[in-house]
């Protein structure tokens, strides 16, 4: 089985990808980690994150070994990936990793941007959660003060409507639900009400498809 589950920043789609993944045996990949991950990379070779071939090159050379990084979390780390992840060649380059990661025996879930609509359009199951930026904000704002980052609630939501911006209005693979993906709304749930609301969707849709 391959879910596929989109949205915005803060949306709370990871931690739901993660708690189905484990719910239903399967793998899971934060495909945001890849995007992160090139502009680290970039970053740290003193490079320029609007150069988009010497994004796709670093794109190109990515170790997923470093993908678990707790550096990619940082502030600011999720703003120099949107400005990579804009090129359409490093689009392409980081295309086949998360196609293969989706294709392995145990089935997948893949959480991202783009996976229903471009990577994965033969998913048995899409999930684009949405919620309110002002709510989004909050949560990333406690996120990272928990992480003891010096952050402040006005900077946290300018930096998810600017991120919001660039996603939905780039040229290649906006963000938007693909027209046979479910929408989430977190806005008044939860995680363990999100958590409930997208295993009963998967659940009846598998039961509807007859999928592993
Ligand atoms: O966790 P959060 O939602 O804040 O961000 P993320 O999922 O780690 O993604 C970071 C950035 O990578 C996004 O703002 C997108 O610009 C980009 N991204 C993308 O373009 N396509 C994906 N499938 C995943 C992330």
């Amino acid at each position: 089985m391959i879910i596929a589950i989109d949205g915005p920043a803060a949306s709370g789609k990871g931690t739901l990808a993660r708690r189905i993944a484990s719910h239903f045996h399967l793998a899971h990949l934060d495909t945001g980690s890849l995007y992160r991950a090139v502009a680290r990379d970039i970053r740290r070779h003193g490079g320029s994150l609007e150069d988009a071939s010497e994004a796709a090159e670093m794109a190109r050379r990515l170790d997923a070994e470093t993908l678990s990084d707790p550096g990619l979390r940082d502030p600011g780390v999720g703003d120099a990936a949107s400005i990579v992840a804009k090129f359409p060649e490093v689009r392409e380059a980081l295309h086949e990793f998360q196609r293969d990661f989706a294709l392995q025996k145990s089935g997948a879930v893949l959480d991202g941007r783009d996976i229903g609509s471009v990577v994965l359009p033969d998913a048995h199951v899409k999930i684009f959660v949405v919620a309110d930026v002002e709510v989004r904000a909050r949560r990333r704002y406690s996120e990272l003060l928990t992480r003891g980052e010096p952050v402040t609630f006005e900077g946290v939501l300018q930096s998810i409507k600017g991120r919001d911006d660039r996603d939905m209005n780039r040229s290649t693979s906006p963000m938007k639900p693909a027209a046979d993906a479910h929408l989430l709304d977190t806005t008044k749930l939860d995680i363990e009400a999100a958590f409930d609301a997208a295993v009963r969707l998967i659940t009846r849709k598998i039961g509807q498809q007859g999928c592993p």
